[in-house]
């Protein structure tokens, strides 16, 4: 018999088997209780949800055969899901990190974004666009606070077949050179440090100025934080600017570029790197393009084009 855990599966039900002793009549919940969920979900109107309380069900089921927990183990579930839901405010998504952190978020992105190679890859939103980007001039700074080595980021938003999209809009924002973002530290940073909404010239060509971007850890203060710890990860995300590239008759694209050569690119909490978002940061010494960018010299310089895909 197949053992887990130190446990054999054949006992452990977890249910008082007498129950269904003496009686030819009615369900025997110790061994039909999976079906008899899943059919218990068979009146739902709605085919999908149908169909996913079917899967849930199946899978949840599976899990805990496999894995036996003890009714200790099961409370301590409980509680970490309630302490989850407590975390939960207006501005903080406790649950959305525990996905995050899962890989669940970054598995539900990939499979819902497009999967052409031509456009642009797509990765997580994360818990910190929560407030609206102030819009800026193309070529303006949005590090307002000069915490980190300045640099320029420039590129052009283009239709798949190569086409420029004049007019398209770029949200863009990050933490600081410290590592924070300005709704992290209300009393520092003024609102708006480290966001910028752009809107691309005639030729979808787009350049600001910012601070090169530092890793960060996600927020460690509450379940998933304790989660963490106890799993020996560490918390922390490389660093990274994220975008939303938005264009008439274009479906927009959500996500970041990663400083190559950082810190955690291979290890990032959240497992939201995708090889093609990783971008050279160049070190540049150059006067003259340093005078165009309006930068002191020398400076960092990333290109990135993005390429969205027509609707
Ligand atoms: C972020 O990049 O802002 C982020 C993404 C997922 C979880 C935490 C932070
Ligand atoms: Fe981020």
């Amino acid at each position: 018999m197949a053992e887990y855990f130190g446990r054999d599966v054949a006992t452990n039900v977890g249910a008082d088997v007498s129950a269904s002793v003496g009686s030819d009549v009615g369900t025997d919940f110790t061994t039909e209780i999976t079906e008899a969920v899943v059919d218990s979900f068979a009146g739902t109107p709605d085919p999908r949800l149908r169909g996913l309380l079917g899967a849930l069900t199946r899978h949840l089921h599976d899990f805990v055969r496999e894995t036996q927990p003890t009714m200790e183990e099961w409370e301590q579930a409980i509680g970490f899901l309630t302490a989850t839901g407590h975390m939960c405010t207006d501005t903080r998504q406790e649950f959305i990190l525990l996905s995050d952190v899962l890989g669940v978020s970054m598995l539900v992105e990939t499979l819902n974004g497009h999967r052409d190679p031509r456009t642009t890859e797509s990765t997580v939103l994360g818990p910190f666009h929560m407030t609206a980007s102030p819009p800026r001039e193309l070529g303006a700074d949005i590090d307002l606070m000069g915490t980190g080595e300045p640099c320029v980021i420039d590129g052009q938003v283009l239709s798949r077949d190569g086409t420029p999209l004049p007019g398209a809009v770029l949200d863009v924002w990050q933490a600081n050179g410290e590592g924070f973002y300005d709704v992290q530290q209300p009393d520092v940073q003024p609102p708006g440090n480290g966001r910028g909404l752009f809107t691309a010239d005639a030729e979808g060509r787009f350049r600001f100025r910012t601070c090169v971007p530092s890793p960060y850890p996600i927020p460690t203060d509450g379940p998933v934080g304790a989660l963490l710890g106890a799993t020996a990860r560490h918390p922390y995300r490389p660093a990274h600017i994220h975008f939303i590239a938005s264009a008439a008759g274009h479906a927009p694209v959500t996500t970041h570029i990663f400083v190559a050569g950082g810190a955690h690119l291979e290890s990032d909490a959240v497992f939201a790197v995708k090889k093609s978002l990783v971008q050279d940061f160049t070190q540049t010494d150059d006067l003259s393009l340093a005078r165009e960018f309006g930068v002191a010299n020398p400076f960092r310089h990333a290109h990135f084009d993005l390429v969205l895909e027509p609707e």
